[in-house]
């Protein structure tokens, strides 16, 4: 479960401040496929990411299956981000230089306890990908859709139970888009959290629940009609 409750995250920037996220109250539980749409400059990746612990709250809590994270020094939050949250992102980010293989197999080289044999992890998720006959490509040799797809890959390797992604169909086109989209599905299906920004209303309508922001607050929540009281998504609209 993660549950924010009356956080607020103000930027700094030149002096200026912006209220990115006003007074936000959600709580999503486990296994949850969620999207999250709204205008540039609603707060979408502000939101996304204090949810994956690349940020902090301004003022709020964030707690993680009940932990604190307000209370946990920066290795702390580091560390469960590392654990609990798999991220991707629109522009892949992938490194240029390393193959396939090599990008999959990067998280390990920050994990704590990395698997016995991280060569085999990594061919194992690639090839849940679909992409066991492209390991030793280099990205620039792969189409836009099959980098996202070593990025998904990527996000998979230290097993988290929350998947967060940032748009990650805005650079492909249409056919790409959708197998990605079913990739997230069916990891969600398996038991993953998954939480989605997307501009594309036909991507959302595929969600269960759709959040919509609006100047850094939530102004609507859709949920499915027949869903249990303890899998749903709760927002302070
Ligand atoms: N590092 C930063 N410093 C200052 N202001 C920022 C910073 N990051 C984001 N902002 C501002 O915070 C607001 C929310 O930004 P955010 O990136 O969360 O929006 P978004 O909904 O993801 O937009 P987009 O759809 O364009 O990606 C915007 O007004 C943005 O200009
Ligand atoms: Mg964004």
């Amino acid at each position: 479960m993660l549950k924010l409750e009356n956080v607020i995250k103000v930027y700094t920037a030149n002096e200026n401040n912006v209220d990115a996220l006003q007074e936000i109250s959600l709580q999503v539980p486990s296994r949850i496929f969620l999207a999250i749409q709204g205008q540039s400059g609603s707060g979408k990746s502000t939101l996304l990411n204090i949810l994956g612990c690349l940020d902090r709250p301004t003022s709020g809590t964030y707690t993680v299956d009940g932990a604190d994270t307000g209370k946990l020094s920066d290795d702390g939050l580091a560390s469960l981000r590392n654990q609990r949250f798999g991220f991707i992102f629109q522009s892949f980010n992938l490194l240029p230089r390393f193959n396939a293989l090599e990008n999959v197999m990067l998280p390990f080289l920050y994990s704590p306890s990395p698997p016995e044999n991280p060569r085999a992890v990594a061919q194992q998720m690639l090839e849940k990908v679909g992409l066991g006959n492209r390991m030793h490509h280099l990205p620039g040799e792969l189409s836009g859709g099959q980098q996202q797809r070593v990025a998904v890959a990527r996000a998979l390797v230290n097993k988290p139970g929350v998947i967060l992604a940032d748009e990650p169909t805005g650079a492909l086109d249409s056919k790409s888009s959708r197998e990605i989209v079913d990739l997230l599905a069916e990891l969600n299906a398996e038991g993953k959290t998954v939480i989605i920004i997307t501009h594309e209303a036909d991507i959302a309508s595929q969600c269960p629940y759709v959040l919509t922001l609006s100047d850094g607050r939530i102004t609507d929540l859709k949920s499915p009609k027949n869903a249990k009281v303890s899998q749903k998504v709760v927002a302070s609209l």
